[in-house]
């Protein structure tokens, strides 16, 4: 009877310490895992950006998503993400449902909610197109000095070489009004006031002089700034700026199980960048476990 017991309570301890260490293991796997992503598909995404909620800086929240691509939403789309320059602080983006020289499309305005007219605009050197504007258009009457040329080429361009906004000028056997302008026109008015039917939007426009409208650049470059609120000291401690997701306030995050105020600790960063904690504690279980078992079978 004794010696039955005395084999038994040693193997179910063994049990538990097979499963122990098996735990332990995986613990650093699952932390690395729940920390943010920092790439979407081939596009890097750093401070102030972020994926998963509670990475990057709050005022950005909610505006990337990775599902096939990198997206950018904004009020009237989901925009594709084709570059973001980190060192520049730019990001280009994409409309599918925009018209270009190549494609007419429906018409839609560019919104952008007021955090993100602030924080990330489009920039200086992203013209607007404005076609197809009725005569009435404040763009032509009250407000015609917002309409300017850029590098040479004036709107009007548009309508010869563009497969897509030739159709303007068949109907009306001359070449609608039309308009180059700034981000801040189609902020303030949306294109039913403008009463332009379409619109288009080139990028990087001081480099197209010379350059025909088949060859110009479409999309939307946008500039953020990123206020200074120390993130450089915690991605230097080892760790991710973030913030928590109730308050918002800011938080540096060191691993799925340590977050800090403003920087990880240097003790807990291994080379890896990973606290080993809880794996101690886990650690010293075993030796706790293993020193029983050990002072059983000294016993039996
Ligand atoms: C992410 O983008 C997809 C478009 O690919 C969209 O259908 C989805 O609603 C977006 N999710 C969020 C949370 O914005
Ligand atoms: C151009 O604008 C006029 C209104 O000014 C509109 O009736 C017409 O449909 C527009 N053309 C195209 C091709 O959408
Ligand atoms: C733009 O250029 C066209 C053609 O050269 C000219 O007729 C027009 O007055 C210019 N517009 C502005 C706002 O300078
Ligand atoms: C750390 O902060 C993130 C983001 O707010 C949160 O999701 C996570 O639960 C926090 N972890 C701890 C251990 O407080």
């Amino acid at each position: 009877m004794q010696s039955t017991d005395s084999t038994l309570i040693p193997s179910a301890i063994f049990k538990l310490i097979i499963t122990l260490a098996l735990q332990l293991r995986t613990l650093p796997t699952l932390a690395a895992l729940s920390l943010c992503r920092n790439s979407c598909g081939s596009i890097a995404i750093k401070y102030p950006f972020g994926l998963d909620d509670g990475c990057g800086a709050p005022q950005f929240r909610h505006m990337l998503n990775c599902t096939t691509d990198l997206f950018f939403t904004t009020p009237s789309g989901i925009y594709k993400v084709q570059s973001i320059d980190y060192d520049k602080k730019s990001m280009v983006i994409y409309d599918p449902a925009m018209s270009t020289c190549s494609i007419l499309q429906p018409h839609h305005d560019f919104l952008m909610t007021p955090i993100q007219s602030i924080i990330i605009p489009p920039t200086s050197d992203t013209v607007f197109a404005l076609l197809n504007c009725s005569i009435d258009s404040p763009v032509l009457n009250h407000y015609k000095n917002l309409c300017f040329n850029f590098s040479g080429h004036s709107c009007d361009e548009l309508y010869g070489p563009c497969n897509a906004f030739r159709v303007f000028h068949l109907l009306s056997n001359s070449s609608p009004p039309c308009c180059f302008t700034g981000y801040d026109t189609v902020k303030y008015m949306s294109m039913d006031i403008l009463d332009c039917s379409h619109y288009t939007t080139v990028i990087n426009t001081d480099d197209l002089k010379g350059m025909g409208p088949l060859d110009w650049v479409y999309g939307i470059k946008l500039t953020f700034s990123v206020a200074d609120t120390g993130c450089e000291r915690c991605e230097q401690s080892g760790g991710s700026c973030g913030f928590d997701t109730e308050t918002e306030g800011l938080v540096c995050l060191c691993s799925s199980y340590m977050n800090s105020t403003r920087e990880c600790a240097a003790g807990s960063i291994t080379a890896e960048g990973q606290s080993h904690g809880p794996p101690r504690l886990l650690f010293q279980a075993l030796v706790l476990i293993l020193g029983t078992f050990l002072r059983m079978m000294t016993l039996s």
